[in-house]
């Protein structure tokens, strides 16, 4: 087990924006940071990330959390996991109590599977450069190849033996389990006979976005033999093919920063691009590109640039992809190469200089990409040119902006030489098609999201809930801060009448917060605000320091998501009527004691409000003896004025 100590550590070092930033574009939005939702489909960005109050949420999907609980929903790590990435994204040691064999075996199936992959990526590594093969055929085949050193150590190439069982007997004797060997294709079990999957080959280790190594692909070291060229890490609980893009880890900076992401198809064309110093570059893996993949990149940019090999027939069965570019709200250029040539082959040839030009200058639309496929065929074919020109329309239609379509017609119409307005109909119609086919099916999710949006407004303010959630997020901000408190003590006077008394006192806010609720007998009307309530008086007797996410990594993760809502929901959906309800917001130069007293008080004067409106409805149904509950409702009402003789003193 993890240390406490480590645990806290981490905590103390990591920040939110910057974990998240590795994995979503964020902007700078006020104190906070926007991004697109990594949880969703989302073209508006309603992921937000709190750098001072160290939290995250996703409006989108409702989920939110610690820095920890991030790397949980989104790398599916498990918690100890998610502490060790960030202890090594920090530096920071993991001091641990010793694991026994139950432990061991107890730690999750897919653990284990990472461990073992990453176990035979430093084996294959270690094969590299020092078994005489290594040294003698693999590293030889990869100099050839013009990688150089620093990059084949950067992308962690390795060799795999080729004895048959060389990285397989070697993990056994070191205590892995040969289930996980044989889970992650690492080995290949057949009939009691063991063998390794990747033998005789050289090995590129495919990462996720945060850097773990979920499988591998293994080259031949010629080019005639009979055996496939590649081969890759079968479908695990780790690995899936439609959900990776090769070199995403080493690249996702740069894709975030240059705002734009080269697409190539093969493992050489990512290294060779990044020796030339283009580093915003992945690959597909030679599979078509899926919709999870398109997402991955959308994550860091809306920007693709797809890059096609000169042969033609990679190119048509490509095209496809465009399409799901287009659909899911990005921009799509097209590069394509000389042909017999493939980025790896062509950048090799270029400095970096010349690889740069060539990029710039044949990137091309989707449009103008289409229609020079067709200058290349035949362009008096009125059959070929037609049916171009129907695919290009077919393409406009599933951009998502009416605006971006409009340019696009355009565009297509100075290209095609066709007017606008025959362009125009025909996308219409194509929209019209697909309308109608929406339609037969049920709401739409966007349908469903603007009901429950009209339905969320329409909801009339809950005050006692507005309030009671105002006193648990003062607490989670300010709750041991030590604050100068201007109270107003009420007192009975010489004439039996109650009047108010003022003093100045220094308590914890918390502390103040406690006892005026003690007084009242105050109870929370909503039971998660009571729970969690509790738990934070309970911590902050217990802490002097107090920090909201070390708080938030104590206690019960069911109620992680509800405590971030708390502190991030009315960024998003600020009250208009606070000052006609009796709720005072914030304002910038409040200090924090005035905020306190001001919701304690509005707090009071509500429920004594309804306490004066149940006595009424008491008097009403009874006619006998009533002096007693009316004197009650006097009483209150007097306190209700002098409460809002002090709330308007203190504002
Ligand atoms: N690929 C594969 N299995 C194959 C062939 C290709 O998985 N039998 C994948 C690999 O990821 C490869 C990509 O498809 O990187 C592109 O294939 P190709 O263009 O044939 O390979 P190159 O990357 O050009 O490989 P090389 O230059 O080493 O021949
Ligand atoms: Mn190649």
């Amino acid at each position: 087990m993890i240390l406490r100590s480590t645990i806290d550590r981490v905590f103390d070092t990591a920040k939110v924006e910057e974990v998240i930033g590795d994995f979503v574009q964020l902007k700078k939005a006020g104190s906070n940071f926007k991004g697109l939702s990594p949880f969703s489909e989302e073209k508006t960005p309603s992921f937000m990330v709190s750098p001072v109050k160290q939290i995250w949420k996703d409006f989108s999907t409702g989920k939110g959390g610690t820095v920890v609980s991030f790397l949980m929903e989104h790398e599916h790590f498990t918690y100890p996991e998610a502490i060790r990435y960030l202890a090594k994204k920090y530096n920071i040691t993991v001091e641990e109590t010793i694991q026994s064999d139950a432990q061991k075996e107890a730690a999750s199936e897919r653990e284990s599977m990472y461990l073992v992959s990453e176990f035979a990526n430093s084996h294959f590594q270690k094969t590299l450069y020092t078994s005489s093969e290594g040294k003698s055929i693999a590293l030889t085949y990869f100099n050839e190849r013009g990688f150089k050193d620093d990059y084949i150590k950067k992308f962690q190439l390795g060799f795999s033996s080729d004895d048959w069982s060389d990285l397989t007997d070697y993990a056994l004797k070191k205590g892995y389990n040969i289930d996980y060997l044989e889970k992650t294709g690492l080995t290949i079990v057949k009939n009691e006979k063991k063998f390794d999957r990747f033998r005789g080959r050289v090995i590129f280790p495919i990462h996720s976005m945060s850097g773990r190594v979920l499988g591998f692909g293994g080259r031949i070291l010629t080019n005639d033999s009979k055996s496939a060229k590649y081969l890759n890490s079968p479908e695990s609980e780790i690995y899936h093919k439609s959900k990776v893009l090769y070199g995403i880890f080493f690249s996702k900076q740069s894709i975030a920063k240059e705002n734009n992401c080269f697409l190539v198809e093969g493992y050489t064309d990512v290294i060779q691009f990044h020796q030339l110093g283009i580093t915003n570059v992945v690959s597909s893996s030679g599979t078509a590109l899926t919709i999870e993949q398109i997402r991955l990149i959308n994550r860091l940019t809306k920007n693709i640039t797809v890059l096609f090999d000169g042969d033609e027939a990679g190119v048509r069965a490509s095209l496809r992809g465009i399409d799901l570019i287009l659909e899911q709200g990005m921009n799509v250029k097209i590069c394509s190469f000389p042909t017999g040539e493939d980025p790896d082959s062509f950048a090799k040839k270029s400095t970096p200089n010349d690889l740069r030009n060539y990029l710039n200058e044949n990137s091309k639309d989707f449009i103008s990409f289409k229609a020079s496929l067709l200058h290349k065929e035949n362009l008096s074919d009125p059959n070929k040119r037609s049916e171009l020109i129907r695919e290009i329309i077919i393409s406009i239609s599933k951009i998502d902006d009416q605006i971006k379509q409009e340019v696009y017609v355009q565009e297509c119409s100075k290209i095609m030489g066709l007017s606008e307005d025959v362009l125009f109909a025909s996308l219409a119609q194509i929209l019209n098609n697909t309308k109608s086919e929406l339609k037969k099916s049920s709401l739409s999710d966007s349908k469903i999201f603007e009901v429950l949006k009209s339905e969320y407004s329409k909801k009339e303010v809950n005050i006692q809930y507005e309030l009671e959630q105002k006193i648990i997020e003062i607490l989670l901000l300010y709750g041991s801060k030590l604050e100068d408190f201007e109270d107003l003590i009420l007192k009975e006077n010489e004439l039996g009448e109650l009047d108010l008394e003022p003093v100045t006192q220094k308590t914890k806010v918390f502390e103040k917060i406690y006892l005026d609720l003690q007084e009242d007998e105050m109870q929370f009307s909503n039971s998660d605000f009571k729970t969690i309530y509790y738990l934070i008086i309970d911590y902050l007797n217990q802490h002097e320091k107090f920090q909201i996410d070390l708080f938030m990594n104590n206690i019960d993760p069911e109620l992680v998501p509800f405590v971030t809502s708390i502190l991030m929901d009315d960024e998003r959906y600020r009250l208009h009527n606070w000052e006609k309800n009796n709720i005072y917001p914030k304002p910038k130069d409040l200090k924090i004691s005035q905020l306190v007293s001001e919701t304690i008080l509005s707090l009071r004067c509500f429920l004594i409000d309804k306490k004066v409106t149940e006595f009424k409805k008491v008097t009403q149904n009874k006619s006998d003896d009533n002096t007693e509950i009316l004197e009650d409702v006097l009483n209150y009402s007097n306190l209700k004025r002098l409460l809002s003789r002090k709330l308007n003193r203190v504002l």
